[in-house]
């Protein structure tokens, strides 16, 4: 259960267990929809018997709506096997099919469940001609017959001392402890536990026991040395602690996401150094084109990291949502670097992208929180962000440490390829190491106005955010943040564009958030974005500015300011979207709205 509740924000429509133990004839299970906290109540007034292996699932709807019977564990005919699955398996309907006409029933919608009765069907052939189960082997049968994407775990009232599974393009890891093993879709399940942990790769199948770990292909070959790696956090960074909920704490980790990431990446004198990395100097000495794919917040921060890496290392980089990048065609050479940005490392959408980018013999590089996850593992190499876990679905500390990853990437670019000084470099590094102190002087004067402004604004039906240049990304975050979480329906608009048809939406009182560049940075940008908020402003807009301290020009157009400390242009977003992650989070806890846990949401979105 405490597993459970650390996965929870992977999807909490509905939540099961399944136990099995010597002696019992048929699998324990039981399931109920609505959040996890549903089951333990259920488990608290009846509690279930002790067990020897055991399996738990939260879930997020994709095949059958949230409810009791599709909840998982999903069962087989006879009771002896439970199954819990992650993905979409797409051939389930002919599976279902067949079964059907052999006699099988169905409870549920539920592709799961077509897997849970083949698989108990298989256990029973194997039982049949061996005369004895092999759970392991029947997982392994099954995982061949099924397209689309799966995670399967199970269990065996015949075998209670093993739990099996297997993965293709959906994730499984396995936790190493002393005595008793793991398995998760992401290393929070059992990090309480302990954090030694085992990658499983794709098209594998596995086998834990109290004290064994077989991993195999899933032709039965065992593979020999699957990658260890340990845990770089505690149980503790997972916890709440004593903030009303996780983003209201990940919001207030923002000056360490960013400290985090830069730490070790320089040495004594300044120079950047990227070993980690893996990809030869002379490899990124002649990329000519970066593509970053993401999608959501990643893609936002990706537009900032095109503004600043076009003007340090002057290469052209293109930004596109994942899931169009894939079937567009793209032209990728294999000089082209692709940058795959993502928090989870799981994001289907993004590791589609990658792999076709590597068909085309592109170069990938991850930015990615996650180790020990499928888009790191299938990229050439990686650049981790160091953000700790991020646990509210709403994504905060994330994207500041993707946006810091993304400089250091670039700056890192510009040092190999010599578009600029050393001293350059040296200087925006420096500037970049002041940053967690200017974003913790917005958390420490700039609450109480934000929450002033929530309050004020809480009945607006909509939002228009602006903003240009390294702006224009910080309007798209902070208005999908608000879309998230306080379900308010925003829209973020590159400023240019507020003439070109979105000024039709402004009228009295309607809210516009702009976000206003240095006036000691480019002057053209400050003075265009203050002709924008003008022009709101005169069609009895509503207008929240977000603006350098000092900046007197402001107050003329402004009807509230969420002030930020001088910092320049290109890092500005670090500083700027931390009001907007702020407001959004107090616009949805007055909406009395579940801030961590938006409705129809998951954390990592594992279909496409
Ligand atoms: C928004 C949010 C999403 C994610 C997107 C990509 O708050 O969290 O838009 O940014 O689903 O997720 P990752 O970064 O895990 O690939």
């Amino acid at each position: 259960m405490q597993g459970l509740k650390r996965l929870e924000y992977r999807g909490y429509d509905s939540a099961g267990v399944a136990l099995a133990a010597p002696g019992m004839d048929k699998i324990a299970w039981r399931k109920k929809a609505g959040r996890l906290n549903k089951l333990v109540e259920d488990l608290e007034k009846k509690p279930m018997p002790d067990a020897t292996v055991a399996i738990g699932h939260t879930r997020w709807a994709t095949n059958g709506v949230p409810s009791d019977v599709n909840a998982h564990p999903h069962m087989s005919q006879d009771g002896k096997i439970a199954v819990i699955h992650n993905g979409i398996i797409e051939n389930a309907s002919e599976l279902k099919f067949n079964l059907e006409a052999e006699g099988y029933t169905f409870a549920s919608s539920t592709d799961t469940e077509v897997a849970a009765k083949l698989l108990g069907k298989i256990a029973n052939e194997i039982v049949e001609k061996q005369g004895a189960p092999d759970l392991f082997e029947a997982m392994r049968r099954v995982a061949r017959m099924l397209t689309g994407a799966f995670t399967l775990l199970a269990v065996d009232s015949r075998q209670p001392d093993i739990v099996v599974g297997a993965r293709h393009d959906s994730p499984l890891v396995v936790g190493l402890g002393e005595g008793e093993n793991y398995l998760g879709s992401d290393v929070a399940a059992f990090v309480a536990y302990t954090k030694h942990a085992m990658e499983l790769g794709q098209d594998q199948a596995v086998c834990i026991s109290a004290d064994k770990v077989i991993v195999t292909d899933f032709e039965g070959n065992v593979v020999s040395n699957p990658k260890r790696f340990t845990v770089d956090w505690d149980a503790s960074a997972a916890e709440k602690g004593g903030w009303d909920s996780y983003m209201d704490k990940e919001i207030h980790e923002d000056p360490a996401a960013v400290s985090e990431t830069l730490l070790g990446r320089f040495d004594a004198k300044g120079t950047l150094n990227l070993d980690e990395v893996h990809i030869d100097e002379d490899v990124f000495r002649q990329v000519d084109k970066i593509i970053v794919v993401a999608c959501g917040t990643a893609s936002y921060a990706g537009l900032v990291a095109k503004y600043a890496i076009e003007h340090w290392v002057r290469i052209p980089v293109e930004v596109e949502l994942a899931h169009e990048f894939r079937y567009r065609d793209p032209i990728l050479t294999p000089r082209t670097l692709v940058v795959a940005i993502s928090q989870s490392g799981e994001t289907m959408d993004t590791l589609m992208a990658l792999r076709h980018a590597r068909e085309q013999g592109s170069r990938v590089l991850a930015i990615c929180n996650t180790q020990g996850s499928t888009i790191p593992r299938e990229s050439d190499a990686v650049l981790y962000t160091h953000a700790g876990p991020e646990i509210a679905v709403a994504s905060t500390k994330a994207f500041v440490a993707q946006i810091v990853a993304a400089y250091l990437l670039g700056l890192y670019l510009a040092q190999v390829k010599g578009t600029m000084f050393r001293d350059e470099i040296r200087h925006i590094v420096t500037d970049l190491k002041a940053m967690p102190e200017k974003i913790q002087w917005v958390l420490d004067t700039q609450a109480d106005t934000i929450a002033k402004t929530a309050k004020q604004m809480l009945n607006a039906h909509s939002f228009i955010f602006l903003g240009r240049h390294v702006g224009y990304p910080v309007a798209l975050e902070g208005a999908l943040k608000l879309k998230e979480i306080a379900y308010t329906f925003s829209e973020g608009f590159a400023a240019g564009e507020l003439k070109h048809g979105p000024i039709a939406l402004v009228d009295a009182g309607e809210p516009v958030v702009c976000i206003i560049p240095s006036p000691r940075g480019r002057a053209v940008l400050h003075s265009k974005m203050l002709s924008s908020i003008e022009e709101v402003k005169a069609r009895g807009a509503f207008t929240i500015a977000v603006a350098e301290e000092g900046d007197e020009s402001v107050a003329n157009y402004a009807d509230v300011t969420f002030w930020r400390p001088q910092c320049p242009t290109l890092l500005s977003p670090l500083v700027d979207v931390v009001p907007l992650q702020l407001f959004a989070m107090d616009m949805s806890v007055l909406k009395k709205n579940d801030v961590d846990k938006p409705r129809n949401l998951a954390k990592s979105v594992t279909v496409e």
